[in-house]
């Protein structure tokens, strides 16, 4: 058998299953929840893109049995057995999509979350466009339902709009931090942008 080289990423796969994870990207959160102690006990968090549900088991035990999660993705969530979180099917493209989110939560939140990801097709600039489409509507959501003060952590594929996209959220938030959480997988393009204490 050919040698195989050390893929020290591999572990958070494992980790994941070992530790009843839905997805490795679990650890991402986790990691930008630690480093930027954005959640706390009791907030409303809106997940977006949050199918299979790994973000959510994080985000649970964040906001604790006194918070509320909202998880919203194209694809079903499988139920997580857990009172403080609505899930609900959806396109955040569609024209329908801000109704349907009141309809969810009427109130604001305290932090908007999107680990939204197209399907990709491997022609970049299409993948990077649908990216940053998907990142342009979270900001959007979390302009118009997230508090003042509150934050914002978007995934968006590194590409030629980046610069513009960090510009927009570094009008609305005090600070803006470029993330690559260690559970990124090695070729993958995408980073998290956190906007930190929206300003208006
Ligand atoms: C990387 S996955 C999210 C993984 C999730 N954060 C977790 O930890 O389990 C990206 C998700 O974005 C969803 N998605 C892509 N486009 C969407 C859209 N227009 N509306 C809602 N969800 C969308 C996909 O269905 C997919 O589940």
């Amino acid at each position: 058998m050919a040698n195989r080289p050390y893929q020290p990423k591999d572990r958070f796969f494992k980790q994941a299953k070992a530790s009843g994870l839905r997805a490795r990207s679990a650890f991402k959160i986790d990691e930008i929840a630690r480093r930027f102690r954005i959640f706390e006990k009791g907030q409303t968090v809106l997940d977006l893109g949050a199918a299979p549900g790994g973000f959510l088991q994080i985000l649970l035990d964040e906001v604790g049995p006194k918070g509320l999660v909202i998880g919203v993705d194209l694809a079903p969530i499988r139920p997580l057995n857990r009172p403080n979180v609505k899930t609900a099917v959806a396109d955040v493209l569609d024209p329908g999509f801000d109704a349907l989110l009141t309809s969810l939560h009427p109130g604001a939140f305290d932090v908007v979350v999107s680990d939204l990801a197209p399907k990709t097709t491997g022609i970049k600039d299409t993948d990077e466009a649908r990216s940053l489409a998907l990142a342009g509507k979270a900001l959007e959501v979390s302009l118009l339902r997230g508090r003042a003060g509150g934050h914002f952590v978007a995934k968006l594929f590194m590409g030629r709009d980046f610069e513009a996209f960090r510009g927009e959220v570094r009008q609305a938030y005090a600070e803006v931090k470029v993330v690559r959480p260690e559970a990124t997988r090695g070729a993958s393009m995408e980073i998290y942008l956190v906007g930190l204490s929206r300003k208006r």
